[in-house]
C-alpha cells in the first residue's frame, strides 16, 4: 500500500490503472479529473472519472453506481425506489409522495460536489407523511472511490408528535453480481442467493427472518440457516462491512467512521449486511433492545439531529490478486476514515468540525472493599461515554441525541476526542464488576474546551462479603453453557468460539438437556461453563406447548445470623416480556421478588448473547435462611404467551450482611 502511495505522488497517470483505483485519501489531491454533475431528466449524475452515481431527481433515490466497468452495481430488477434509498419507520404509517421535495447543489467544485434532497413538512401531510424535514446530502471527491451519505433530521416544535422506530440507509446489490458477504474476520464466505429464500427453495422456520434453505440454487448451501440476525454485530466493533464480486473484483463496503450518531451505547447490536444482497447503515432501531428504543416525540418537542456521514467505499485488485483481499484494504479504508473523522469537508452548520468540538480526559478507578480494601483498583478497560444527562445507565435507552464512547487502557485512564458541544453526564461500566457509574456533574462542552476530570472513583452496589458468585459479570451470557445446535439447524461457520450463541434454534436446547427436571446449580460442585445454561427459556413440551421453567441454586451457609439482612444481587443481560420471580427455600410461598413484565429485547431469538442490562438487587432477610443445612434459591420465569420470552444472566452474587465477618475461603 505504502509503495503505491509513493508511486502516487509522482506519477499521477497511474491514477486510472486498476491497481490503484482503490488508493482514496493520497490521491484525491493529484487525481487529474474533477468531480462534475449533471441533470438529466429526473435523474442527476455525479462522476469523478473513477465513479459514477445515478440518483432521481427530486427525490434522492440512488439508482445507480457505476465502477470498474460494471454498468451498475445496484440491483437493476429492482423499482428505482428500491435500489439505494434513506428509509424511516414511523407510525402512523406513511404514504408516499413527492409534495415539497427538492434537489440543491450545496457545493460544486473541481475536487468536491454536494448534493442535497430535501422535504419539509406541513400540516396538509398529517397522518401521511413523518413530520420530519429530511434534508439527505450525497458528497463525491475528487480521486475518492466512493461517496459520502448523511440526513439531517428536523422536528420543529409546532409538528405533532409521533414515534420513529428505525431509520437507515439501505443498499440493495445485484444478486448475479455479489456472492460473498464479509461482516468480520471471523463472519466471511460465500452467501445464498435471495431466490433460496423462497418458497420451494427455503423453508420458513420459527419466524419469517429465518430460513431453512431445502433446495438451493447451488446445492453447497443445503441445509444452512439463512436469518440476517445471525450477522449481527455490537456498535463498537460495527465500522466496515459489505460485499465482494469476484468477477470483475469489486468490493462494495460500507464504512461507519464514528458512533457518536448511533442510539443505545457501545454494545447495542444492529445488522449490518445479509443476503439480498443488501447492506444497511441502521442508525437507530429497536433492534436488541426493544421498544424502550422507540424514538418518541411527544407535543411541542424541537429536535435536530445528524445522522452520518458514513462512506460507501469501492475497491478492486487486479487480475492477478485474490479478490477476498478486498476485505483487508476495506479494513485499511475503514482505519483511514476513522482517522479523518470528523470529516473536513461537510457543508452543513449542523455538522460540527474538529476546532468546533471538544474533548473530556481522566481516569476511572474503581473502588469496592471486598476485592480490595486498602487501595483504588484502576477501572481497565472500562467503557467510559459522554450521553445526555440523564439517570444511572440511562444511556441504554437514549436514543435522540450523541454519545460519545472509548475504552480505558489498563491503568483506567481515558480520552474522548471529538464531542459535539452540548450538556452531558459522564457514564462508565467496568468489566468485572456490577452496576453503572455515572458523574452527575453536568459536562458542559464548549469548542476547544479539553476537559480534565482527573481522577473518579466508581464504587460499585456492595453491602456484605461475597458469599458465593456464578458467572463474570460484563453484561453478556457468552461464559455460559452454549449448546450445540439440533444438527438440522447448524450452520458451520458458527461452529466455533466465539460465535458459536449465534446458532438458530438453541432455546430450544435446554428442554432437550432439561427434559424432565430444570436446571440445579449446586455452588461448590457445579461450573457455569458446563451447567449453567446460557439463556432462562421456556420448557417446549411434547405437544408444543412452552411452560414455565424453575432453576434451582443449592449453597450452605455456615452461621446465619436471623436478625441480618443478606444481598442477592441478579444481573441480567438481557430479558424478553419476562417476569422473573424469586423464592428462597419454599417453592410454594408467594415470592419474595418478582421483576413483573420487564424487557423486550427479543435477544433469544434473534442469537444474541445479550440484550440491555439489569440489575435487580434483592434483599433476603436472614430467617428465610438455614444454617448449616442446604439452602435453595429458585428462580422461575414465569411468563409463557411466546417460545421466545425468558432472561439472560450475566451474574448472580450472594452478599453476606454488611455487618459480617466471616472466613470468605471456608
Ligand atoms: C463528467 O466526468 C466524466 C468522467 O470524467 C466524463 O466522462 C463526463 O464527460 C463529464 N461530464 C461533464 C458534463 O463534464
Ligand atoms: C454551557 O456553555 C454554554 C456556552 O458557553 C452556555 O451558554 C451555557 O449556559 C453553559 N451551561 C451550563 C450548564 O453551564
Ligand atoms: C464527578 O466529577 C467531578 C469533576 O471531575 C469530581 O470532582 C467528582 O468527584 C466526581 N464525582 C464522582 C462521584 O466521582
Ligand atoms: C402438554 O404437555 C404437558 C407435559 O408434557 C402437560 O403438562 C400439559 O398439560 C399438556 N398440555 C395440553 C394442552 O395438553
Ligand atoms: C403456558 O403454560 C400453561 C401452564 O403450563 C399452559 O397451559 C399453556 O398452554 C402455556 N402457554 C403456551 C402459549 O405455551
Ligand atoms: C446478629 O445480628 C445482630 C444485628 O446486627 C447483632 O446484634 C448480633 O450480634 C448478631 N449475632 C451474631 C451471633 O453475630
Amino acid at each position: 500500500m505504502c509503495l503505491r502511495l509513493l508511486f502516487l505522488s509522482t506519477l499521477s497517470f497511474y491514477l486510472f490503472s486498476t491497481d490503484i483505483l482503490y488508493v482514496t485519501r493520497s490521491a484525491r489531491i493529484s487525481s487529474a479529473v474533477e468531480v462534475n454533475i449533471s441533470f438529466q431528466e429526473n435523474h442527476v449524475v455525479m462522476s469523478n472519472g473513477i465513479i459514477e452515481m445515478t440518483l432521481t431527481n427530486p427525490e434522492g433515490h440512488l439508482t445507480g453506481i457505476q465502477y470498474n466497468g460494471i454498468e451498475n452495481l445496484l440491483e437493476v430488477l429492482n423499482d428505482e425506489t428500491n435500489r439505494g434509498y434513506w428509509d424511516v419507520v414511523w407510525s402512523p404509517p406513511e404514504s408516499s409522495g413527492t409534495k415539497g421535495t427538492s434537489c440543491e447543489v450545496i457545493l460544486e467544485t473541481e475536487d468536491r460536489v454536494e448534493l442535497s434532497f430535501s422535504r419539509t413538512w406541513d400540516s396538509s401531510l398529517e397522518g401521511k407523511l413523518v413530520p420530519l424535514k429530511i434534508d439527505k446530502r450525497y458528497i463525491m471527491l475528487r480521486g475518492s472511490s466512493g461517496f459520502y451519505t448523511y440526513a439531517i433530521y428536523e422536528h420543529l416544535e409546532e409538528w405533532p408528535s409521533f414515534n420513529l422506530d428505525n431509520t437507515r440507509v439501505a443498499f440493495k446489490l445485484r444478486k448475479d453480481k455479489f456472492h460473498y458477504m464479509a461482516n468480520s474476520d471471523d463472519r466471511r464466505k460465500d452467501m445464498p442467493l435471495p431466490d433460496d429464500r423462497l418458497p420451494g427453495r427455503g423453508e420458513e422456520l420459527a419466524y419469517p427472518e429465518a430460513v431453512l434453505l431445502v433446495n438451493p440454487v447451488e446445492s453447497e448451501f443445503k441445509g444452512e440457516v439463512d436469518d440476517k440476525y445471525q450477522y449481527a454485530i455490537e456498535l463498537k466493533d460495527l465500522r466496515v462491512h459489505g460485499w465482494i464480486c469476484m468477477d470483475p473484483p469489486v468490493g462494495f463496503w460500507q464504512i461507519t467512521p464514528s458512533n457518536e450518531f448511533r442510539v443505545g451505547g457501545p454494545i447495542k447490536s444492529e445488522l449490518n449486511s445479509h443476503v439480498g444482497p443488501t447492506t444497511l447503515a441502521v442508525f437507530a432501531s429497536t433492534h436488541y433492545g426493544g421498544s424502550d428504543l422507540v424514538i418518541k416525540f411527544g407535543e411541542s418537542e424541537p429536535w435536530k439531529k445528524v445522522f452520518g456521514p458514513i462512506f460507501i467505499y469501492l475497491n478492486t485488485v487486479t487480475d492477478d490478486e485474490d479478490p477476498q483481499t478486498l476485505w483487508d484494504d476495506a479494513k485499511s479504508q475503514m482505519s483511514n476514515e476513522v482517522q479523518s473523522w470528523p470529516y473536513d469537508f461537510v457543508e452543513s452548520d449542523d455538522f460540527q468540525t474538529t476546532h468546533q468540538r471538544g474533548s473530556v480526559s481522566g481516569r476511572l478507578l474503581v473502588q469496592d472493599w471486598f476485592v480490595n480494601d486498602e487501595d483504588y483498583m484502576p477501572a481497565s478497560g472500562a467503557y467510559v461515554g459522554l450521553a445526555p444527562p440523564g439517570d444511572v445507565g440511562s444511556w441504554q435507552r437514549e436514543c435522540k441525541k450523541y454519545q460519545f464512547w472509548t475504552e480505558a487502557d489498563e491503568e483506567g485512564y481515558f480520552s474522548i476526542p471529538n464531542i459535539l458541544t452540548d450538556e452531558y453526564n459522564l457514564y462508565a461500566w467496568v468489566p468485572g464488576f456490577i452496576g453503572d457509574y455515572r458523574n452527575s456533574t453536568i459536562i458542559n462542552i464548549t469548542s476547544g474546551a479539553n476537559i480534565d476530570m482527573g481522577d473518579l472513583v466508581y464504587e460499585p452496589p456492595r453491602d456484605g462479603p461475597t458469599l458465593w458468585e456464578i458467572g463474570f459479570p460484563d453484561r453478556s451470557a457468552a461464559e455460559f453453557y452454549i449448546p450445540d445446535p439440533d444438527p438440522k439447524y447448524a450452520n458451520s461457520f458458527l461452529l466455533k468460539d466465539p460465535n458459536r450463541f449465534r446458532q438458530y434454534g438453541l432455546w430450544d436446547r435446554y428442554s432437550k438437556l432439561y427434559p424432565g427436571d430444570d436446571l440445579v446449580y449446586t455452588v461448590g460442585e457445579s461450573d457455569h461453563t458446563e451447567d449453567f445454561f446460557f439463556a432462562h427459556v421456556l420448557r417446549k413440551t411434547n405437544n408444543d406447548t412452552y411452560e414455565k421453567t424453575t432453576w434451582t441454586i443449592k449453597f450452605s451457609l455456615p452461621n446465619v445470623n436471623e436478625s441480618e439482612k443478606y444481598t442477592l444481587r441478579v444481573a441480567l443481560a438481557s430479558a424478553h416480556q419476562s417476569d422473573l420471580q424469586v423464592r428462597v427455600n419454599d417453592l410454594n410461598e408467594v415470592p419474595l421478588f418478582l421483576t413483573g413484565k420487564i424487557g423486550g429485547d427479543n435477544a433469544i431469538a434473534r442469537h444474541g448473547i445479550h440484550g440491555l442490562y439489569w440489575l435487580l438487587n434483592i434483599e433476603i432477610p436472614g430467617i428465610y435462611l438455614y444454617s448449616n443445612g442446604e439452602n435453595s434459591i429458585y428462580l422461575t420465569q414465569v411468563n409463557n404467551q411466546s417460545r421466545f420470552q425468558g432472561v439472560m444472566y450475566d451474574y448472580i452474587r450472594l452478599e453476606a450482611p454488611h455487618t459480617s465477618v466471616i472466613n470468605i475461603n471456608s
